[in-house]
């Protein structure tokens, strides 16, 4: 099973920002850099790690406003989708923006995940908008 650490060390992010890329950016051919924001360095960051230390999903954590937490870049790694990682994570953000006195937590989520979210009890409260160039995001949220 897996466990959700933050990671701390230099392989660490080597590792967090990989799978990020793998899942998120590179099966749409968008250059490496791209699995990176402007948030990263006020962002909280979540890794599942397995058994054997792999790093096999991510997601990150930051403040969009005031009491309203942004969730971003969840992401399993194929080989371990539908075991349960994906809810780990999102329990562990959730806990993480409850312990940081978030009255809402919300996500950009892609139009192919937006059912996934709405299981974990987020609702849809904005137009679906183009994100570049191949995929269509939205934001939902949720009161926590
Ligand atoms: C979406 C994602 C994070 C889910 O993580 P996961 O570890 O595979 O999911 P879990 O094991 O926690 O949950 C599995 C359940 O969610 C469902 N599920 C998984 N992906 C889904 C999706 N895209 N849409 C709707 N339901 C989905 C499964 O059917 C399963 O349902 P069940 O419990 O009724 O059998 C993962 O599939 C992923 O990384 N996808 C690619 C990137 C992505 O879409 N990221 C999120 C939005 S930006």
């Amino acid at each position: 099973m897996a466990t959700i650490k933050t990671p701390t060390t230099k392989e660490d992010f080597k590792a967090y920002y990989a799978l990020r890329y793998k899942v998120l950016r590179e099966p749409w051919g968008h250059p490496k850099g791209t699995e990176k924001d402007d948030y990263e360095p006020i962002s909280v960051h979540f890794m599942a790690v397995d058994d054997n230390g792999e790093v096999i999903g991510v997601a990150k954590l930051f403040e969009k406003v005031p009491g309203v937490g942004h969730f971003s870049h969840l992401a399993v790694d194929p080989q371990h989708q539908r075991i349960g990682i994906g809810s780990l994570l999102v329990q562990a953000v959730e806990t993480r923006a409850r312990e940081l006195g978030y009255a809402s937590l919300g996500t950009m989520s892609r139009v192919t995940a937006t059912a996934y979210f709405e299981k974990h009890g987020y609702q849809v409260t904005e137009i679906p908008a183009p994100h570049l160039g191949t995929t269509h995001l939205v934001w939902m949220e949720k009161k926590l």
